[in-house]
């Protein structure tokens, strides 16, 4: 049995995760601080258990082929430590859809890979910290999370959400329980987002994601 202290090149990405919520700005949002400071203290309770790891068979998924791309451009951005640490862990990376039905062109556009969590590879209970891949041009259709309240750290790329603003690396967006919320992405760069998911660990438990009923198609990509 190995636990986290073993892995010290994962130990650096959750530091990194810390640092983010740590030292990365509310905006003058009570909200946005309480989900960072929650976040904050359920990392650290997994730094103090240090928890057993599960490791993961490595999956790689089509978008990956992006993944080199986008951890050089957040290597240029606000948050390039943490495209370092994540460098050394890229190839252990199980990289996932999370749908039972996915539109083929997603498919090829769009994973995720779960860095800490129920599942492992760092075992977690309370929380989740991942990685969101997405190639240019992509839309990612209407979804939500009931039951988990989940904030989106942009590394790399840009980015909007229910077309209300561009999002570019450093930027820190949430999504309350339940709230609808649907990404298109650029055309000149993938997009690579971390991500935090806080709920109680029965939730976390069940994986059961799902589009909205009356989600557009995701567009082709340009021309
Ligand atoms: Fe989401």
């Amino acid at each position: 049995m190995t636990r986290l202290r073993d892995w010290p090149d994962w130990r650096y990405v959750l530091t990194e995760f810390d640092g983010i919520y740590r030292r990365g700005s509310a905006g003058g949002s009570a909200a946005i601080r309480s989900h960072q400071r929650q976040v904050r203290e359920r990392l650290s309770r997994v730094f103090q258990a240090n928890p057993e790891m599960l490791p993961t068979e490595p999956t790689a998924k089509p978008v990956v082929a992006h993944l080199g791309r986008a951890i050089d451009l957040a290597g240029t951005g606000p948050l390039a430590s943490m495209a370092k640490a994540l460098d050394r862990i890229d190839d252990q990376l199980s990289w996932a859809w999370g749908y039972d039905h996915l539109p083929k062109a997603l498919a090829e556009r769009y994973a995720y890979a779960e860095l800490l969590g129920p599942r492992g590879p760092v075992i977690a209970t309370d929380l989740i910290l991942g990685l969101v891949l997405l190639a240019p041009s992509t839309v990612y259709p209407q979804h939500s999370h009931d039951g988990i309240e989940e904030s989106y750290v942009s590394l790399a790329g840009a980015w909007s959400e229910n077309d209300a603003a561009v999002y570019a690396p450093g930027s820190l967006i949430l999504n309350r329980a339940g709230q609808q919320h649907r990404l298109t992405v650029g055309d000149r760069a993938p997009c690579l987002l971390a991500y935090a998911w806080i709920a109680t660990p029965e939730r976390l438990a069940k994986l059961d994601m799902h589009f909205a009923k009356s989600a557009p198609k995701p567009r082709a990509p340009h021309a």
